[in-house]
């Protein structure tokens, strides 16, 4: 198993190119179930879940071509030859899900493996079930799968949701192109991604409008045909790289990237005294006077800051001077990365879903455990500023949604590196 390697204490400079959007393209590849023509994808990013992804489309009968090293996939489903998403598949990555919406609009059947709990919470799906009965799914609950079906077809339908879901809102979105009749759908999520499906779909003839708000409106159309599309760039990946000269100071443009995507994140950095300033082809950090604030904040859908930088913004405040305040008001259990930083001297205490950091003038190396996608980046972060040694285990976490993170840091001068045991 990989391990990555960090001596920290060198600042950085340079420039970073963000990648196409990982959660974008997870839910931009089911829409080829939608159609048998085919369904170009550029700019996908090269990770593990996607991967994965590309083997549940294919075990459904969807053919994948990658191109370009990986950046550009060609997606076609002439004929989808299978219902069944299965559970091995399912297990390793709950966005498996989002191919039951597609194969129930297409073929009004869908044997989808449900998802168990994850280790950042319970993590149900419960709102795509809703949301797909709503539209006339029956649904039949059995050995761990459920089994949808809608003989005559899904069919338009007003539904409100009780909270709001990133992808309940995808699966329900795709479902509704092919449906008979209109859809609205009330309380819907607004991130960069959704906006990106809605534009997809609509290329492959989709009738869709309200992408970026709470309510989406969508004209069901008898067929679908194909599309090119460039997936957006990653805001997460962006945010969590914005960190990097934030922690270990020195100054990295970032290549692509859009204030746009990810404002409220922007707006606490600067609040920290770190500087993000729009230069030509991205966004340049760097600290404004030496020392990082503490900032308070909690996480919340779109346009609120983003549950998926809450690790990497507490690494940067465990060395800010002051107390900052930290609720995570999305999942539970995303606090995996606390133990660790403390073990790195960080000063943290956690309330239920509320942490409270209280700045330390410096962080110390030590080998560290990696325990979910994004708490593993944050260890990482903090090994840039750390005195010594950092060696982040289990990096299969990582390598999920970062592309080769140590190529993309040491082009900047960070001292990193991955081993292969
Ligand atoms: C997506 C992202 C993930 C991000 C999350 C929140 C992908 C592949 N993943 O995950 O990186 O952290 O959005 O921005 O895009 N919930 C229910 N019932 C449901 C669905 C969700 O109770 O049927 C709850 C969840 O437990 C959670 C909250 O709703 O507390 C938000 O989850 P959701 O937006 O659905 O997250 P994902 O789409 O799984």
């Amino acid at each position: 198993m990989d391990k990555i390697i960090v001596t920290g204490g060198a600042a950085l400079k340079g420039r970073i190119p963000i990648s196409g959007a990982k959660n974008a393209c997870l839910t931009l590849m089911p829409a080829a179930l939608l159609t048998d023509e085919p369904l170009t994808l550029t700019n996908a990013p090269r990770l593990a879940d996607i991967h994965t992804m590309k083997e549940l489309l294919s075990s459904l009968g969807c053919e994948i071509a990658s191109l370009q090293e990986g950046r550009v996939l060609a997606l076609g489903t002439q004929t989808i030859s299978n219902h069944l998403a299965h559970y091995d598949i399912v297990r390793k990555m709950r966005a498996s899900i989002l191919v039951l919406g597609p194969l129930l609009a297409r073929e009004g059947r869908g044997v989808v493996s449900l998802p168990g709990g994850c280790a950042i919470g319970a993590r149900p799906v419960d709102l795509h079930l809703r949301g797909l009965e709503a539209m006339g799914a029956v649904l039949d609950l059995r050995d761990g799968y459920v089994d949808a079906n809608a003989p005559g077809g899904l069919k338009g339908a007003v539904f409100e949701f009780p909270m709001v879901s990133v992808g309940a809102t995808e699966n329900l979105l795709m479902a509704a192109t092919l449906a008979k009749g209109t859809t609205v759908l009330k309380n819907a999520a607004r991130e960069p991604e959704i906006v990106d499906l809605a534009r997809c779909l609509r290329a492959m003839g989709a009738q869709i409008e309200g992408e970026g708000t709470s309510t989406l409106t969508i004209e069901g159309v008898d067929r679908l045909g194909g599309a090119t599309h460039r997936v957006v760039a990653d805001r997460i990946e962006l945010g969590t790289y914005m960190i990097a000269p934030a922690i270990a100071g020195g100054e990295v443009v970032f290549e692509g990237a859009e204030r746009s995507l990810i404002s409220s994140f922007a707006d606490k950095l600067e609040a920290a005294d770190v500087e993000v300033a729009d230069v030509d082809g991205g966004l340049r950090v760097r600290r404004k006077n030496g020392a990082v604030r503490a900032v308070d904040f909690e996480t919340e859908p779109f346009p609120g800051f983003p549950t998926d930088l809450q690790a990497q913004l507490m690494t940067l405040l465990t060395l800010a001077e002051g107390r900052s305040t930290v609720a995570e008001k999305i999942f539970e259990n995303r606090f995996m990365h606390v133990p660790e930083l403390i073990r790195m001297g960080a000063k943290i205490d956690i309330d239920g879903s509320t942490a409270v950091v209280d700045g330390v003038s410096e962080l110390r190396g030590a080998p560290v455990m990696a325990s979910d996608l994004r708490a593993s980046a944050s260890l990482v972060l903090a090994g840039l500023a750390a005195q010594g040694e950092t060696i982040v285990n289990r990096v299969y976490h990582l390598d999920r949604g970062y592309e080769r993170v140590e190529k993309k840091l040491s082009a900047c001068g960070a001292n990193i590196e991955r081993v292969s045991e």
